[in-house]
């Protein structure tokens, strides 16, 4: 059994789960909670892993102890390959910073710049990245919905054309490619006017475009399709947070089977963030109510801890299908 004491790249992870027809978590970390949740279920249901980390993470927790705590996972899980992941990396000195400070795979999403300027900011990119034993996950399309400061209005979102997609990996160099087939961040993925009611009266949203993954995998065999904005924004925890003072009515987010069947086709990553902070603030919240005389951060931490175990390990086995395949 293999042993790893370092972040991996994702070239034999998506190899394996191409052929394999499932797919790889990638779950956004931000803190160390949200590090040690989604590690110790990826250790126990022995499972590949991404960890991704955005600019505003960046922002936020600072790059040398996102990497320290990425480095300190990859100690107590040494069954399993983690890959160190930039999301959705702004420009070419972002990735540039990730590529020098550590990381094993980056993102430049241009999707929201013209084609042949997506282009070329993804080659420079690629460049840079593959001189350094680093691999580039690129975006063609825009989905809807918040990603740091850029906030995608759903009429402004687009499909991924799948008639440009040659033409970009081949001019790009790129190692995957994210698409936009109806997925979106957040977790308010679609207005209640565009979904209809199921018999419990929960919001079921459109369908998403699998005739647009078709279409793609046919002109890219055996290349690694992306999906971004994938949490399915589970009731219980939006239950749990509007039951204990929380307001977010009518959030919804992908049925998990859609997941499924995408992650069987050419899909082999699957980005995860909401659901993470939905668990993680349904349980603070609800601690919190319960026991308004506690005030040690250790005992609201350590259920949210938890609960993000328990939705990591069912997204790892039920979702993804990855579970077994370290
Ligand atoms: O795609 C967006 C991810 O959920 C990261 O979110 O930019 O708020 O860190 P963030
Ligand atoms: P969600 O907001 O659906 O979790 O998407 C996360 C994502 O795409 C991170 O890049
Ligand atoms: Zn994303």
């Amino acid at each position: 059994m293999a042993t790893y004491t370092k972040p991996v790249t994702t070239t034999e992870m998506f190899k394996k789960a191409y052929s394999g027809g499932y797919a790889i978590g990638a779950f956004n970390v931000n803190n160390m909670e949200i590090v040690q949740g989604i590690t110790e279920a990826a250790r126990e249901m022995e499972a590949p892993l991404i960890l991704q980390v955005s600019k505003g993470a960046r922002a936020y927790a600072n790059h040398t102890y996102l990497v320290k705590l990425v480095e300190a996972a990859i100690a107590e899980c040494p069954n399993i390959p983690i890959a160190l992941h930039l999301d959705h990396g702004p420009d070419f000195e972002t990735c540039k910073s990730c590529i020098d400070g550590g990381f094993s795979s980056v993102m430049i999403d241009a999707s929201s710049k013209p084609f042949a300027e997506n282009i070329e900011i993804t080659k420079k990119v690629v460049e840079y990245a593959h001189d350094h034993g680093v691999v580039v996950e690129a975006e063609l399309g825009t989905l809807a919905g918040v990603e740091d400061d850029v906030k995608v209005a759903a009429e402004d979102s687009s499909y991924t054309r799948p008639e440009e997609v040659e033409e970009f990996v081949t001019k790009t160099g790129c190692d995957s490619l994210a698409i936009a087939i109806g997925t979106s961040h957040g977790a308010y993925k679609f207005k209640p006017e565009q979904c209809t009611r199921n018999e419990k009266g929960v919001l079921v949203p459109p369908p998403l475009r699998f005739d647009v993954l078709e279409e793609v995998s046919k002109r890219l065999p055996g290349f690694p399709i992306v999906l971004h904005g994938s949490s399915s924004v589970p009731q219980d925890f939006v239950k749990m947070v509007n039951e204990n003072g929380g307001k977010m009515p009518d959030a919804v987010g992908i049925p998990e089977e859609q997941l499924r069947k995408a992650a069987a086709l050419s899909v082999c990553k699957i980005n995860i963030d909401s659901d993470l902070r939905l668990a993680m603030t349904g349980t603070i919240r609800q601690f919190m109510a319960e026991h308004p005389d506690k005030f040690d951060p250790r005992e609201y931490l350590k259920p949210a801890r938890a609960a993000i175990k328990e939705l990591v390990k069912h997204k790892l086995v039920d979702v993804l299908g990855c579970d077994h395949k370290a």
